[in-house]
């Protein structure tokens, strides 16, 4: 098969964090961030299969463009979980073959998946079956002993073979015997120029570099040879970075914080009246005003004062008034 890249914008991606990017937390981010390809949480195939597809797979219009991201490596479920997905249509469906966690391997999906190309490429080519979205991979250099150089090369010359033209591409390995997810995220090293490497062998291929990068300055400096980056926690902490992101990538003006927390109110008024508590919203936008004056006092009343909250978005309203007002103080 030959590879045609898409014409699809990926130079700034949002990574996907389970626990994180519900999709409460994708809608404050895209009001910081229009033009960014944003990310689910992972779903798994199983969970799609049997699961609630309004709770696992419901989204705003808002968060579009919108990729799906899926856990598994048995072709068959992977096809039907994409199948059932379809009618929801997200932007893209994206396979998790770099998740190190324990319960993830036990089910033999994620990172350890990299050790078997042959099974990803069959997985995705089912999933290709089933869909006219991009089927796209999100993977590490490697992992344990297997050789980043020509180990990498394989997964992705094996993969590609099978019509995927994209890979998200976590710029370290997985250490699978020993560390936890959390150190498997900032302990093995990492080898942007290993992404670089596989983005120039492979000029057919998009590849996005991913990991580590946690300002606007970092990202735009490491993104030459890619066709993007993918920020994660970054994203999460100090949301604004996104904004900032956006300046330089898109030129887009970035907007003011009260304004992103008046959106936000305007939300969380809907969500609520269907029953989504206040802090399920709020706890996810704690970071929006880090490094400015008023950071700790909204830190604060977002994250334990939210749940008294009588009116929700007057609520997010006057923090956010107050944060601005302490601001302008500070700054006479
Ligand atoms: C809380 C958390 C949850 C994550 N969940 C996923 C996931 O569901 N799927 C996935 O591919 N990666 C997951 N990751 C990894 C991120 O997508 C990303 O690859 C990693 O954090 C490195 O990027 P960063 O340094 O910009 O955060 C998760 C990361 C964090 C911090």
């Amino acid at each position: 098969m030959t590879h045609q890249q898409d014409m699809i914008d990926r130079r700034m991606c949002v990574a996907p964090m389970m626990g994180w990017t519900d999709r409460h937390c994708r809608y404050f981010l895209r009001q910081l961030a229009p033009d960014a390809r944003l990310f689910t949480e992972m779903v798994t195939a199983e969970a799609l299969i049997h699961g609630d597809l309004d709770r696992l797979l419901g989204y705003s219009a808002a968060e579009s463009p919108l990729v799906l991201q899926l856990g598994g490596s048995q072709p068959d479920r992977l096809a039907r979980a994409v199948a059932r997905a379809a009618p929801w249509g997200f932007d893209e469906i994206n396979l998790n073959v770099g998740c190190p966690s324990d319960r993830v391997q036990s089910g033999k999906f994620g990172a350890c998946l990299m050790a078997e190309p042959e099974l990803v490429a069959a997985c995705c080519r089912a999933m290709m079956d089933e869909t006219d979205v991009p089927v796209t991979v999100k993977c590490r250099i490697g992992i344990d002993d297997m050789d980043a150089e020509t180990g990498l090369d394989r997964f992705v010359d094996t993969v590609a073979s099978a019509g995927v033209s994209v890979f998200y591409l976590h710029a370290r390995k997985a250490w699978l015997n020993g560390l936890s997810p959390k150190e498997n995220r900032t302990i093995p090293p990492l080898d942007y120029d290993r992404a670089r490497r596989l983005a120039t062998r492979r000029g057919d291929l998009s590849v996005i570099l991913n990991g580590g990068l946690e300002t606007a300055d970092q990202a735009i400096a490491e993104m030459y040879g890619c066709a993007g980056v993918m920020i994660g926690r970054a994203a999460y902490r100090t949301p604004y970075v996104l904004a900032e992101m956006a300046q330089r990538i898109f030129g887009r003006v970035p907007p003011r914080r009260d304004h992103v927390a008046l959106a936000m109110a305007d939300y969380a008024d809907t969500m609520t009246k269907t029953g989504v508590p206040l802090h399920s919203i709020t706890r996810h936008m704690l970071g929006l005003y880090a490094g400015q004056s008023g950071a700790k006092y909204w830190r604060r009343q977002l994250g334990e004062n939210a749940r008294m909250a009588t009116v929700p978005g007057d609520f997010i309203r006057e923090t956010s008034a107050f944060c601005e007002a302490l601001a302008a103080r500070r700054a006479a």
